[in-house]
């Protein structure tokens, strides 16, 4: 087991990456914090680690509220051993393809909040937690887009904006033993894309990006949650301040 006996929280927990994620800790011997905005989704991937014998509960936190974010760590806080991975997996791109004359200032800024901002603000209360501790495995949730692309405008800025932080703060607690890595998945296989697009546009779109991969497909959510994994696990101890691309190859 790579993770046993450690405290993780994920954020985004009731998604397709953050629910694999969740389970893959889980998996691996973690005592998993399901956080997300939907109640329903985490219970069910809690009841599901638990019948099959892991350690998870659930801790409901809007990322896009700084108040939120106080209250999930400080809860946390509370437990003895506190935290000892972060996996902030919470955030999607409610601004797609949008012409840049096009940019809405408010859902521009949503974006910002929801992908950049919150990752900021949950390190900030993680590092807290992990200072004393001189341990953490922090991961945060880039997306191949921080390389640029035309029609993402605002979520490609804040996934690029969560790597420049990665490594910011990768430098600063390094000598805490607290590493900060970022994973930056290309196009994922979850429901919320079929339910959002509808099946057919889902299909053509997956279709046209797994031709264009060299890998030939498109992600599974355990390719990501297993990079999650070994950048949360003592296998990555001596790797910080990176950005893991789980791409099949896409844009190299
Ligand atoms: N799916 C992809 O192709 C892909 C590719 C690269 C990066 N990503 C990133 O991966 C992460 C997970 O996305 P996913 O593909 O699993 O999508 P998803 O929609 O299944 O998961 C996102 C989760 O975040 C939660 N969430 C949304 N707003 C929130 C808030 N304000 N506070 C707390 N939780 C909130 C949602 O309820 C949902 O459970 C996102 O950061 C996304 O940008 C996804």
């Amino acid at each position: 087991m790579r993770v046993a006996g450690k405290t993780a929280l994920v954020t985004g927990a009731a998604g397709g990456i953050g629910g694999a994620t969740a389970r893959c800790l889980a998996r691996e011997g973690a005592g998993v914090i399901l956080s997300d905005i939907d109640r329903d989704g985490c219970n069910a991937i809690c009841e599901e680690i638990r019948s099959g014998g892991g350690v998870a509960s659930v801790a409901i936190a809007d990322v896009t509220r700084e108040q939120d974010i106080r209250s999930l760590f400080s809860e946390l806080e509370s437990r003895p051993d506190a935290l000892d991975i972060l996996v902030a997996v919470a955030g999607g791109d409610v601004e797609p393809a949008a012409d840049v004359e096009a940019i809405d200032y408010d859902r521009m800024s949503r974006n910002l909040d929801l992908n950049l901002k919150s990752c900021i603000l949950c390190c900030r209360e993680a590092v807290r937690l992990m200072k004393p501790k001189r341990y953490g495995r922090i991961v945060t949730m880039s997306s191949l887009v921080y390389r640029g692309s035309p029609g993402q405008f605002s979520y490609s800025a804040a996934k690029g904006g969560v790597f420049s932080f990665t490594r910011s703060l990768a430098m600063a607690v390094g000598r805490y033993n607290i590493t900060v890595n970022a994973l930056a998945p290309a196009l994922v296989d979850v429901p919320v894309f079929e339910r959002v697009l509808g099946t057919k546009r889902w299909e053509a779109l997956a279709a046209d990006a797994a031709a264009r991969y060299p890998l030939q497909r498109i992600a599974a959510p355990d390719d990501v949650a297993r990079a999650a994994l070994f950048l949360a696990s003592d296998d990555a101890a001596f790797i910080t301040g990176q950005i893991l691309e789980i791409s099949g190859g896409a844009r190299l």
